[in-house]
């Protein structure tokens, strides 16, 4: 699948977009600058010469032209991006990453953005476009490391039945990771706003926490 990326640039697109093209895809990760995008492309190579990446550069109108696209730009920046690039989304699948969050001194503090959750504010900004919310909780920096499998259940949540299902099926292909279903949009502002608990926890153990769930009958 040609995967487009949005505000790829940062550790958490580029890291997403390097494990996708491990996978199989072709992935554009996009920028508000293509020639930025080129030379986190240029890294990613440089770094995984092992690998044969399928990842090219563009600007984030050029990525969103791919089949799915994926919103990895900071909170404020997810629904002004999305609209900006509107006209290439309709009925496509947009993958939401993005946690509304501020850090205030030592805390970390969930925002409520309009729409209650960043993911809610994609979906109506460009109505006709297919929103899922994922891999909120997923360290940018494990994902980027391919050397190293991201042990780490992810949250899906989406009102569109089959985007849900591509995404799942999309992040599923990442090694180790635990795909669960965790229902409609809604679900998106409390997944978003518990980052802001995993941040706490970096911050005092001086680490990086993923999440794991346990309980009867959930995938292996
Ligand atoms: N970091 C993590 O561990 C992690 C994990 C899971 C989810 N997330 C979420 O994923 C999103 C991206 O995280 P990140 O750490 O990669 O963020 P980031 O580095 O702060 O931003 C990613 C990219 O977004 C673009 N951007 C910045 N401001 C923008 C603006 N005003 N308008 C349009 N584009 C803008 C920039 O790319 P250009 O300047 O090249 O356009 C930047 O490189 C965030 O919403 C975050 O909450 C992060």
């Amino acid at each position: 699948m040609k995967i487009g990326i949005l505000g790829a640039t940062g550790p958490a697109g580029s890291g997403l977009g390097v494990r996708l093209a491990v996978a199989g895809h072709e992935v554009i990760l996009g920028s508000r600058s293509a020639e930025r995008a080129q030379e986190v492309v240029n890294e990613l190579k440089g770094r995984w010469p092992e690998h044969e990446l399928s990842i090219s550069a563009a600007d984030n109108e050029g990525a969103a032209m791919a089949d799915l696209i994926v919103i990895a730009t900071p909170w404020d920046a997810a629904w002004t991006t999305a609209k900006a690039v509107g006209e290439h989304l309709h009925g496509k699948v947009v993958l939401s990453m993005a946690n509304a969050l501020v850090r205030v001194g030592h805390e970390f503090q969930p925002l409520v953005p309009p729409r209650g959750s960043v993911a809610a504010s994609v979906q109506a900004a460009v109505p006709d476009c297919r929103v899922v919310a994922a891999l909120h909780h997923v360290p940018a920096k494990e994902l980027g490391d391919l050397a190293h499998p991201v042990e780490s259940d992810v949250l899906v949540c989406s009102d569109h039945a089959d985007a849900k299902r591509i995404c799942m099926d999309l992040i599923g292909q990442i090694p180790v990771m635990r795909v669960l279903d965790a229902g409609d949009l809604t679900q998106a502002a409390p997944i978003e706003a518990f980052t802001a608990v995993l941040l706490e926890l970096n911050l005092r153990y001086k680490t990086r926490v993923a999440i794991k769930f346990t309980g009867r009958n959930l995938p292996a």
